[in-house]
Formats: C-alpha cells, structure tokens, sequence
C-alpha cells in the first residue's frame, strides 16, 4: 500500500508505546488450556461485588437507557461533594480513574514538556504521557519497590508540567505518610501539577486519614476509583477532587457524556453504603495479610503491599505463572514494569486464595522432589 501522510505522526507517537496488558481474561484462559473454570485473580477487582444497593440502583436505571447519561454527572459529583467535603466544581468525574488520568495529562503536558512518575509507578501515567507527546521523566525506585520522593522532586526541571504518584502504589504496594506527601508537595513548585493517585485509598484510609482535607498544594489533584473497593470495575467510574481552575480546564478537554447512565446510578449508591464497603475493606485486608504470611512461610515474599493485592517474588517466575494458569489460576505477571521475578496476586474470595495457596504449594513440592 502507498504510504499514507496523515498517519505520520500517530506512527511516531506510537512508536516504542506499548499497549496496556490487562490481566487475562478468564475466558481466553479457559479456552487456552481447555479448562471448565478459572480463578482470576490478576486485576486487583472486588471478588465480592459491588453493594445490593448499587446493583438495584442499576436495575431501576435499566429502564433509562434510551436516554442520554446527564453529561454533568450532577447526582454523583454532589454526593462525592458531601462525602469529601469540597464544592461540586472542584471534582472531575471519569470513566473510570483511568480516563481521569489521561485527560488530565493530555488536557496539561504535551510536546516540549516533562512528566515525572516513578519507574515502577502505575504504567498508564507512562503511556499517557507518551500518547500525549510529552516527555516522561521515569525515577527509580528507593529500595525497588518505594517512591523516592526525594529524587522526584529533584528531577523537576522548567520543562516539568506534571508529577503522578499513586499512593499506595500499583504494582509495588509501597504507601507515603500524609506527612511525607505533603514534605513532598512543599518541595515542588507552586505551578507544577501533581496528580495523587488514589485508587486503593479505601484499603489503607483508617492509617493515612483524609488526604483530601489534609494535603495541600495549589496544582494538587487527588484522584479514586470506584473500580476497587466498591467493587464497580466493570461499570469504568472514577474521580479526581483538584482546584476549580484545574477541573474547569480539564471538562473543556472531556468528551460530553463520558460515564454512562448505569455507573452514574450505582456510584451514587454505592457511595451510601459506607457499612458495606468498609465490611468488605476490613475483609480483604485479613486475607491479604494472610496470604502475605503463607507466601513469607514459603520464602516468596516480594514484600508488604497495602492495596488488595500481594507480591510473589521467585526466580523462576514465568515457570510458576505457565503452572498456575495450568490449573486454572490466573495471576498478574510484572515484566512489563521490569519485574520479571514477581507476579501479582489479587486477594481474591477466602477460598479463591486457599485454592491459590494449595495450588501454590504443590508446584513448590513437585520442583523441590
Ligand atoms: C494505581 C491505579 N490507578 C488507576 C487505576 C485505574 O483504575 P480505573 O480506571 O478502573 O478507575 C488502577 C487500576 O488498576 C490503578 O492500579
């Protein structure tokens, strides 16, 4: 074929940009080894679902769907106004934390501009980055797995447009202090946009207390998910709480209807049901702490995380992933974040992880004979 013009720079864009790898679906493993069930526990999900509540919200709004979502999104962003305590203009409403995240990156950096994350940071601020034209600027890691917040403010330059953290952080689990956020956000300039990426909040909101409230900065731009905890993943709704300015400018980037009716319904519900979600937190935190003990009993522990996920770290990695899948369990390999010895585990359902262990053990016997 002749070469086309008009893809000349979506080509060099693209080029060394790597899709998002999501975990497998269960489906294509199934499929793969010919299974009747698998256990995915590979996207950090809610094995439990999402409150009653939200789903019949979801029911009752079933019947609109004829209709246009409201493109304001004016039921949710005045509940999570009331939850945090912040003026509806003050909150960005998303399809899923995701889309937040790359509207807001491609709304402030594009070309000739730098964007700091961590090398091991969540891998969308990298591909936003890219996607968006700008310069991203990856720094290492303390001890492998912990932001250095140090070095992040360091690299800041006068091209630097955006910092992303995510606290705590996907893959690595690791968790900053408010404290030692907010030491960070004073060493940074006053223009600089600095995203704090939310999205496990929920599982460690008892120890780091209302980072909306207590964090401040004046580009400072919190952002959460109902993709976790609530367990509505499936439904794409997320938010981030930031300065009206920053909100305003950021909508005129966004597409018109971007969260449909049927998340918008169930958010709001779920966002009621504070009891149900903090019974199903204080759940997946005991078994995460579980799972991390059976994994430290057997020597392969990739450290402490304090999202819904735990770290397994092995030499023979890929071989323990090929395995696993044999039986049906799905985890999340790390290579892509240059983790080629840890795979990811979602804390799935109590007897989802005990069959994860059990399975676990037995390859670990069989490659010890
Ligand atoms: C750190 C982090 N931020 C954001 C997201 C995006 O989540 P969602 O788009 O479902 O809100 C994820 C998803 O895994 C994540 O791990």
């Amino acid at each position: 074929m002749k070469h086309i013009d008009w893809m000349g720079r979506a080509v060099a864009q693209a080029a060394g940009l790597h899709p998002y790898i999501p975990g497998k679906p269960v489906e294509t493993l199934l499929r793969e080894k010919g299974l009747h069930r698998a256990i995915k526990l590979a996207s950090n999900e809610n094995p439990y679902g999402p409150s009653p509540k939200a789903i019949a919200a979801m029911q009752q709004a079933a019947a609109e769907v004829h209709r246009y979502p409201d493109g304001d999104a004016t039921l949710l962003k005045e509940a999570l106004a009331d939850f945090h305590q912040v003026g509806t203009d003050r909150i960005l409403i998303g399809n899923g934390s995701n889309e937040v995240l790359e509207l807001l990156i491609r709304s402030f950096a594009g070309s000739g501009d730098e964007v700091i994350y961590a090398q091991r940071g969540f891998i969308v601020y990298a591909l936003a980055t890219q996607a968006a034209g700008a310069t991203g600027i990856a720094v290492p890691e303390s001890d492998g797995l912990t932001h250095d917040l140090d070095a992040m403010a360091a690299a800041v330059t006068e091209r630097t447009k955006l910092v992303c953290i995510a606290n705590p952080n996907n893959p690595t689990g690791s968790l900053h202090s408010n404290a030692a956020m907010q030491a960070f956000l004073d060493a940074l300039p006053r223009h600089i946009l600095v995203i704090v990426d939310e999205a496990y909040y929920e599982f460690v909101a008892d120890e780091l207390g209302d980072s909306v409230q207590e964090l401040s900065h004046p580009g400072l731009i919190i952002s959460r998910t109902f993709s976790k905890a609530y367990g509505l993943a499936g439904c794409r709704v997320g938010y981030a709480v930031a300065d009206e300015a920053i909100v305003g400018l950021a909508n005129r980037f966004r597409e018109p209807f971007n969260v449909n009716l049927l998340a918008q319904a169930a958010a709001v519900a779920a966002l009621q049901d504070r009891d149900w979600v903090l019974s199903r937190v204080a759940e997946t935190v005991s078994e995460r702490d579980k799972l991390e003990a059976a994994l430290d009993s057997l020597g392969m522990s990739g450290g402490h995380s304090r999202g819904n996920f735990v770290l397994l770290r092995h030499s023979r990695c890929s071989e323990i992933l090929q395995r696993l899948e044999d039986h049906g369990i799905i985890p999340r390999p790390l290579a892509p974040y240059g983790m080629a010895d840890y795979l990811r585990i979602s804390v799935g359902l109590p007897a989802e992880n005990a069959e994860f262990l059990s399975v676990l053990k037995g390859i670990v016997g069989e490659s010890e004979e």
